[in-house]
């Protein structure tokens, strides 16, 4: 769905051929088969649900199967839970976790040694705008999703060298069931939303221009410039007004 649809798609327009991986099983396969029809591609649907720990490890080993060189790996799948900290479900926080960070990680892990062993290969990360700070009413999304700029930032100097991309594509507000999914109100944010090809674009842009972070928008590249020129307690709490989390 979303920004993983809209990476597939355009990936299948350039005629690539995919692996598509999530949990909705029926989704999956009639998204694989309509690009398979038009952009004569093969399409492999993986159904995995990342919250469990052994699903990247078994992403790899179907790869791996179906004789699937990764050339470029989208970690793309996040999920979020809008609301205090405090009042966040233990089971929702360990799922959040699992599929914002450990999942990316592994996945990351696992497809990254091959990549330099090949010396060619691309990551690109989804993480987030929010991912810049700690944003209140999303504060364990914000924290997953700087941990997912963090790694890849490091990773992007460490692997450069083997011929390896590793970037990350930090999005403001997208138009897409995220906010539903995780109980925001879309209607509430305080910032334009913009369509799912922004990100896509401006992450293959990104790959071509070699970039470490990547702002898909102007507002998006102005937010994250005057963070440079306010106090950190200003950047979070016009962080926390423009989600808006609470009614
Ligand atoms: N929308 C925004 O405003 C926005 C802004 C900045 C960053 N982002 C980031 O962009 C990424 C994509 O978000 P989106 O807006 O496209 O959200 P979305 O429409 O809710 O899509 C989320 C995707 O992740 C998959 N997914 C969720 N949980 C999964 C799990 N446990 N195992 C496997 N797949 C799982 C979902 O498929 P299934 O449900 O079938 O598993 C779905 O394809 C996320 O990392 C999000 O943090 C979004």
């Amino acid at each position: 769905m979303g920004i993983g649809e809209a990476f597939a798609r355009e990936f299948a327009r350039r005629g690539h051929n995919l692996v598509l991986v999530a949990r909705s099983r029926d989704r999956l396969q009639a998204l694989g088969e309509e690009l398979r029809q038009k952009n004569g591609i093969d399409v492999e649907v993986c159904v995995e649900d990342l919250s469990d720990t052994e699903s990247p490890g078994r992403i790899y080993e179907f790869c791996r199967g179906k004789k699937a060189h990764v050339e470029i790996l989208v970690n793309c799948a996040g999920i979020s839970c809008a609301g205090d900290f405090a009042e966040i479900p233990h089971k929702k926080l360990e799922e959040i976790v699992m599929v914002n960070v450990m999942a990316t990680a592994r996945l990351t892990r696992m497809f990254l040694s091959d990549m330099v062993a090949r010396k060619q290969g691309s990551i690109i990360n989804v993480a987030s705008l929010g991912g810049l700070q700690g944003v209140p009413g999303l504060g364990l999304y914000s924290a997953t999703k700087s941990f997912v700029i963090t790694l890849s930032e490091a990773l992007h100097e460490e692997v450069k060298g083997a011929g390896v991309q590793v970037i990350a594509v930090c999005p403001g507000f997208i138009n897409t069931g995220f906010f539903k999914h995780s109980g925001h109100n879309a209607a509430n944010l305080r910032l334009p939303i913009s369509g799912t090809d922004v990100v896509v674009k401006a992450a293959i842009r990104g790959l071509r221009h070699n970039r470490i972070r990547i702002f898909p928008t102007l507002i998006d590249n102005i937010l994250a410039f005057s963070q440079r020129l306010v106090t950190r307690s200003v950047v979070i709490r016009l962080a926390g007004y423009f989600a808006a989390v609470k009614d």
